[in-house]
């Protein structure tokens, strides 16, 4: 019997052949609908809308704004002057986005995409769901859409599909604070705008703390005066990260916010947190302390206090606190047109209060028993003065200490311990998860000695496996779900100070973040997610956005191989690593052996000449606590000639301590003076 094997041969080849093909062809399409947050339905077609200069967007209902933005999306990368029109019924072809009575009794933000080769379509209820869809039109444009200049010789393809989408919680948060480090007016845009991207709709403007008051109160003109927004000279910082914002930026914030689907809640931290106000008002305060006569950074706080708490809280028991507060929030609810105030409530030391005199008094006098109860009684007089203004207020979970003389009224911030939402929602308090695991931004998302500028006070880390995991309803009864207003990121930029820093403190995760509050459970897969997440990365290419990238900051290693108990000088090129003037930072980090390491001498050269030297001589060690300061093993540098052609090193003097049984990493990372404008990952 003949048996034809090259045939057989031939046939298997052809069905390889054909099976790749189709592997290609499937990748291929895969690649054009890639949408964060997974919507609830996608139904690709084929083939393509291709957005032309003749183009319109045609509007109809309350679908004006969202008919705005796509403009304000579309214009500056693609250079096509759209321009917007009413919409009639006649109109079949181009750019449609209408407002649909059969949305009415669809979720808020709900919206549905129909895209032909003729027109895209978007439908909703309202506004809110056509913002919603004209971000999902733009992630299904390709990357180079983010492009803040032209791009030429670009066909832009919007690819046939069917969308029908719905958010699962109403708040979608990220939380910024702008008073350990200050970030100015385009810092705070391109992060709503990229919020907005991701159909995040809540920034928490974390406005007050011990280190600044950043917003303008007309009244109290000294809260922002140099002496409460600019850390003392021991403590310079680069001027861009001093400051507050006018009432005029406050609003041109809260305009751009609401143009993207985004309300901003407010917060200002009473009674502990609020250093400015001693500082400003000392006879608010409950003590005479006021020392340091200044504002400085953070994780000096442990220097100067011991602690991280303020030493000198609020009085609760003097009726011109609440005279103060009251002018402030009434300035605040008329700056911000959202339903929440937060008013903070976090971390206030008790004892303080419990040590004077005459807060005894009070309390005996009141009938309360104990502190917290005195606590509630400044919620309850902060929570009347805030809904008088007709606004709700939030607080940190913090004032759940004495759940039942709290007002229901006060929605709970839930960041502190494993059964704070739980708690909040069992007594029928409505809650925001933002627990710190793992939700807190400014704690590593991998690994503790990777030099990425983490919080690593924290044990763990925040990894994005876990921020998508978690479940805010987790442990719940049904009945108690609703109670659960949604879920949110914080960042509190103390140790991450650099805008490239935060940034890669945020992302991915929050992208993460974005899928664990719009997807539904039933319709989130970590896997798929992250095959959809590796075309989110060009995007943020395009954003100018850096992000978190396995190995951190990783350049080198020492090894007892390469380690000598005497100083020995030793070099690592980081020319990939450089790529714009700015300020860059070598650490190192031991992990394991019997010896630490001695580091002096520190220098950074350009084609062999020493551009920048940090001298100091450090160990590096296990001490990853706070305060966990730049002048360790941290070795700072600048940048003020960028040469694109040069080679640069980095060149240090180590030696084991006593014993050359030491290992660890080398990290170096610039963050370029100008934040948003190239990352690291394009540098050829
Ligand atoms: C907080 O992290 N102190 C709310």
């Amino acid at each position: 019997m003949h048996i034809d094997l090259g045939c057989c041969f031939r046939k298997t080849i052809a069905c390889t052949y054909f099976l790749l093909l189709l592997t290609i062809a499937l990748k291929a399409q895969h690649t054009h609908i890639n949408i964060i947050p997974q919507p609830v339905l996608v139904k690709e077609g084929k083939g393509f809308y291709e957005i032309k200069a003749s183009d319109k967007i045609f509007w109809a209902g309350e679908a004006g704004p969202a008919a705005e933005l796509l403009v304000s999306v579309l214009q500056p990368s693609t250079g096509v002057p759209l321009k917007t029109a009413k919409h009639t019924t006649a109109i079949k072809k181009g750019i449609i986005l209408i407002t649909d009575k059969k949305f009415a009794d669809t979720v808020a933000g709900a919206y549905t995409i129909s895209v032909t080769p003729a027109a895209i379509t978007a439908r909703a209820a309202g506004k809110e769901g056509l913002l919603n869809a004209v971000q999902t039109i733009r992630q299904l444009l390709p990357p180079d859409i983010e492009n803040t200049q032209r791009v030429t010789n670009k066909i832009w393809k919007v690819p046939v599909v069917e969308i029908t989408d719905a958010p699962r919680f109403g708040w979608r948060g990220y939380m910024q604070d702008v008073s350990r480090t200050f970030y100015g007016m385009d810092y705070m845009k391109k992060y709503l705008d990229v919020m907005a991207l991701y159909k995040l709709n809540v920034l928490h403007f974390h406005l007050t703390d011990d280190q600044g008051w950043r917003i303008e109160i007309k009244k109290y003109p000294e809260l922002t005066s140099a002496k409460t927004t600019v850390f003392h000279e021991q403590h310079r910082q680069p001027a861009e990260r001093s400051g507050f914002y006018t009432q005029q930026q406050i609003k041109e914030l809260v305009a751009y916010a609401a143009a993207r689907n985004i309300t901003i809640v407010p917060e200002i931290d009473v009674p502990g947190h609020c250093w400015p106000v001693i500082l400003t008002h000392p006879e608010l305060g409950v003590n005479n302390i006021t020392a340091p006569d200044y504002v400085f950074p953070f994780i000096d706080s442990w220097g100067y206090w011991k602690h991280q708490f303020t030493p000198n809280p609020l009085d609760p028991t003097k009726e011109t606190v609440y005279t103060f507060l009251d002018n402030v929030f009434t300035e605040v609810a008329g700056l911000f047109p959202g339903r929440y105030i937060h008013f903070g409530g976090d971390e206030v030391v008790h004892r303080l209060w419990e040590n004077e005199p005459h807060i005894q008094a009070f309390m005996q006098q009141k009938g309360m028993k104990k502190v917290e109860e005195l606590q509630s009684y400044f919620v309850q007089r902060v929570s009347d003065i805030i809904i008088k203004k007709g606004k709700l207020p939030i607080g940190w979970n913090d004032i759940l200490a004495d759940a039942g003389n709290l007002p229901k009224s006060t929605a709970i911030m839930s960041w502190l311990g494993g059964n704070a939402v739980k708690k909040a929602a069992q007594n029928g308090f409505y809650t925001v998860a933002t627990p710190t695991g793992p939700m807190y931004f400014d704690i590593t998302q991998k690994d503790r000695n990777d030099g990425t500028m983490a919080d690593l006070n924290y044990g763990g880390a925040n990894t994005i496996e876990r921020v998508y995991a978690y479940n805010a309803i987790n442990g719940l009864e049904k009945n108690e779900e609703k109670y659960v207003l949604g879920v949110q990121a914080n960042m509190w930029p103390a140790v991450p100070q650099e805008v490239k820093d935060v940034n890669v403190q945020n992302f991915p995760r929050l992208l993460a973040l974005a899928e664990n509050a719009w997807t539904k459970p039933e319709n989130k897969n970590f896997t798929a997610f992250k095959e959809r997440l590796a075309y989110h990365y060009p995007r943020l290419d395009s954003l100018r956005i850096d992000y978190y990238r396995d190995g951190g900051y990783i350049i080198g290693t020492w090894t007892p191989e390469k380690t000598d108990t005497i100083f020995k000088k030793t070099e690592w090129d980081v020319t990939h690593k450089i790529y714009a003037n700015g300020r860059a930072q070598a650490g190192f980090f031991y992990t394991a052996g019997k010896a630490f390491l001695k580091i002096k001498n520190v220098q950074l050269l350009a084609d062999g000449e020493v551009i920048a030297t940090d001298a100091h001589e450090s160990i590096a060690d296990k001490f990853r606590g706070i305060p966990f300061k730049k002048n360790m093993f941290f070795y700072n540098f600048t940048v003020n000639n960028y040469n694109p052609g040069a080679k640069y090193t980095l060149r240090a003097e180590i030696a084991g301590e006593n014993s050359n049984d030491s290992n660890g990493n080398i990290t170096f990372n610039m963050s370029p003076f100008q934040p948003f404008t190239t990352v690291e990952t394009l540098k050829k």
